[in-house]
């Protein structure tokens, strides 16, 4: 696939078919995520794989508490729709984590969010290479993180970036619209 009909064709995917991800693929998917840039190439992720019905059911018990907690604050209408079976469906989950003092210098110059822009890298490298593979990821972040680090052990000094539901696509998804870019030039000034 060429690059861009690679990035054209990822896409957040919310419903999965039951065929395990090959082995190879995965090890691809991951490699791909050890290419992101990171601030002195600190490299400030780690990854845990997911396959284990206990654990994915665990996952979606807090994201499902997450989602209560919408509810009942009076968030969106669309809350109440939201189908979370997928994180049980989804042959493989990885949740990426990262450790926040492995952010290079910023410190120095008040710049406090290099290891998560770097762990974001990450993600978005393996959701391309799973799209070249013709699997289908999602960003997930809907859940509570300290309650997150908890089911799946994460130590404290970390934090999570991703949790990436991801396997072969159930039935088409459709592209949301993507508008022109806003662009400046030469400093921010209203778009030209
Ligand atoms: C940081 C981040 C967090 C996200 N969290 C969620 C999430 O918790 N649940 C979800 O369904 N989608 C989540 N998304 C996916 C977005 O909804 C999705 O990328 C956007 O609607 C555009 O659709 P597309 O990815 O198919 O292009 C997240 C995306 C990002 C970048």
């Amino acid at each position: 696939m060429e690059f861009k009909e690679v990035v054209k064709s990822r896409r957040s995917c919310r419903a999965f078919e039951p065929d395990p991800v090959p082995q190879d693929q995965l090890a691809a998917i991951m490699e791909a995520g050890q290419w992101a840039p990171s601030p002195m190439n600190a490299l400030p992720w780690e990854y845990i794989i997911i396959t284990d019905a206990k654990v994915k059911a665990q996952i979606r018990e807090v994201s499902e508490a997450a989602k209560q907690a919408v509810l009942d604050g009076g968030g969106p209408g669309f809350a109440a729709k939201y189908d979370m079976t997928f994180l049980e469906q989804a042959p493989v989950i990885i949740a990426v984590v990262f450790d926040p003092t492995k952010k290079g210098l910023g410190d120095f110059f008040n710049q406090k969010h290099g290891a998560l822009q770097a762990a974001s890298a990450c993600v978005e490298n393996m959701m391309l290479a799973a799209a070249e593979y013709g699997l289908g990821t999602l960003w997930f972040t809907w859940f509570d993180p300290e309650k997150m680090q908890a089911a799946l052990n994460i130590p404290e000094n970390l934090e999570i970036a991703a949790i990436i539901p991801l396997g072969k696509p159930k039935g088409d998804v459709k592209a949301p619209p993507r508008p022109e870019p806003r662009i400046h030039c030469e400093g921010f000034a209203a778009p030209v």
